[in-house]
């Protein structure tokens, strides 16, 4: 029976749903871009080159982002078929000087497919949306406009391959796969971006180029974790690795823990200790469960948590709290209304800051009392078993 290393997040929320962060509505002012902006227009005229301007009845689907707090005015879309015509693109904006921006799930937290300001080229890869797994070395060609869901789902129906990436299907590969990518599975399978074995991309420059660890090695470098600087990758080369046959998913809850900051941060360090020091893995209920258990000063309440032993592709649907790991692949738009930060750090927490943070998450008015809803997410990456 294979089982995944397990990996613990933690969640706070506040239960308050009464406000919304304001949505702040674009301002349109072409006066500003109107010349380069009319030499774009004409150079994809001429070109093959599919484009929609602002007053195409498509262009709301398309230039809207995942984060509706967060809107800004493209210049123009492309939504291209082949990798002529996003060359043609890149070269032609960067001639008259408008910024180019790639657009694969735009699930940016900042809108960053639309670059962050108004009048960027935007370049859509929803037609590179093939999955294609040589399930003799286990090696995955993806479109840069694939969504994490129709990708777990390519794979596993192809040959029962898995990766390792974030929990929600409308994300896209192309930021996800570029700068990061973490999931509940990154402890067995590292970060989604450490399985990119190769990639073809347009560069800046024009250039279309297939590169990896040796060929322009260090395009390569700089592709995986700052893509949207230097390319636009079309195609990804992942290694997949075997589905697990079972994985167990679990969950606790702690309401005794939530009542008071010193049991808060009690629990936070067992869990946290037991996530650096627990490495040997028999099953979930003769290892795991009792050596987690026992790291908990708070015992949690064990009527209201679950153990579910899935399979691997049941599991993902489950995470992603979805019927389908599917979504369609064309005018997708998912949306939400919100403010993120995160922060990641490469050594384990003392008390005293984390006593800080639910003294914090406390404190009336900026923390469970708070006029909008909020939650906190901790994730515990690392340990012996990752
Ligand atoms: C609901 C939700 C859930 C999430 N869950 C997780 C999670 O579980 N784990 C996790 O790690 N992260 C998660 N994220 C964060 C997510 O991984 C990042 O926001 C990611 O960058 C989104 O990728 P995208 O392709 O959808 O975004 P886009 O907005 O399309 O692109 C993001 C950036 O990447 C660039 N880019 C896109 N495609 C390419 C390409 N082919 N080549 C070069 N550059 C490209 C864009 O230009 C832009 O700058 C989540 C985000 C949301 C909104
Ligand atoms: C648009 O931009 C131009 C140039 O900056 C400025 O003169 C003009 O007032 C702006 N128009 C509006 C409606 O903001
Ligand atoms: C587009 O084509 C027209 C007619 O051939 C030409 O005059 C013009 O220079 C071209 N524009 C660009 C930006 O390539
Ligand atoms: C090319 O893209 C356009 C717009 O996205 C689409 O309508 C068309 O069917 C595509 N053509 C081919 C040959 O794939
Ligand atoms: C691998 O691919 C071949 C050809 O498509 C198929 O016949 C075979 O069943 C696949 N193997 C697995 C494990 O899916
Ligand atoms: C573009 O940049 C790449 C990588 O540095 C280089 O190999 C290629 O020759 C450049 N192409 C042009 C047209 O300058
Ligand atoms: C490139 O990756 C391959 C496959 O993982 C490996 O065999 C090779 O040693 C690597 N080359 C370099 C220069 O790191
Ligand atoms: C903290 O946890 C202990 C152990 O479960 C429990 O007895 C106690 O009531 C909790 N304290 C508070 C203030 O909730
Ligand atoms: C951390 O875990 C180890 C191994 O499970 C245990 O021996 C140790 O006492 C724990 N430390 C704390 C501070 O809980
Ligand atoms: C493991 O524990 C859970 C809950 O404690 C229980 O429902 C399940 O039957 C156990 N599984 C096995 C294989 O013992
Ligand atoms: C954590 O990251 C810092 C900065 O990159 C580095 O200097 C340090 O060695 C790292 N520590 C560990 C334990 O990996």
């Amino acid at each position: 029976m294979t089982c995944i290393p397990i990996l613990i997040t933690l969640v706070l929320a506040s239960a308050s749903l009464h406000a919304k962060a304001q949505v702040i509505q674009p301002t349109f002012n072409t006066t500003t871009w109107t010349k380069p902006y009319q030499y774009v227009l004409q150079y994809l005229s001429n070109s093959t080159s599919p484009f929609i301007t602002l007053t195409d009845p498509q262009w709301p689907t398309y230039a809207t982002t995942f984060n509706e707090r967060l809107q800004y005015i493209p210049a123009a879309i492309t939504i291209p078929n082949t990798t002529e015509q996003i060359t043609a693109a890149v070269s032609c904006a960067s001639k008259y000087g408008i910024p180019v921006q790639a657009k694969s799930g735009g699930h940016s937290y900042a809108s960053y497919s639309t670059g962050g300001h108004n009048g960027i080229l935007m370049i859509d890869l929803e037609n590179f949306n093939s999955v294609s797994l040589d399930n003799r070395t286990g090696i995955a060609a993806v479109g840069g406009g694939v969504s994490l869901g129709n990708l777990a789902q390519g794979i596993w129906e192809q040959g029962r391959r898995a990766l390792g990436h974030g929990t929600c299907p409308g994300v896209g590969i192309g930021g996800h796969f570029t700068h990061g990518g973490y999931g509940y599975s990154s402890r067995a399978f590292g970060l989604a971006l450490e399985q990119i074995i190769g990639l073809d991309v347009v560069l800046a420059n024009g250039s279309f180029v297939k590169i990896d660890n040796e060929t322009l090695g260090y395009v390569y470098y700089a592709l995986r974790g700052a893509a949207d600087s230097f390319g636009i990758a079309t195609t990804f080369y992942l290694q997949t690795s075997t589905a697990p046959e079972v994985v167990i998913k679990f969950s606790y809850s702690f309401p005794p823990a939530l009542e008071s900051i010193e049991n808060a941060t009690a629990v936070f360090m067992g869990v946290q200790n037991f996530s650096l020091y627990s490495a040997v893995v028999v099953s979930f209920n003769k290892t795991i469960a009792p050596a987690l258990l026992e790291a908990l000063p708070v015992p949690p309440a064990l009527n209201e948590g679950s153990v579910e032993p899935t399979d691997w592709i049941t599991s993902l649907a489950m995470l992603a709290g979805e019927g389908s790991l599917t979504v369609p692949l064309h005018g997708f738009l998912q949306q939400d209304n919100f403010y993120a930060k995160s922060v990641s750090t490469n050594v384990s927490f003392a008390e005293e800051p984390i006593r800080k943070f639910f003294e914090y998450a406390y404190s009336a008015g900026e923390g469970l009392d708070a006029p909008i809803s909020w939650f906190s997410i901790i994730n515990l990456y690392g340990g012996p078993d990752s």
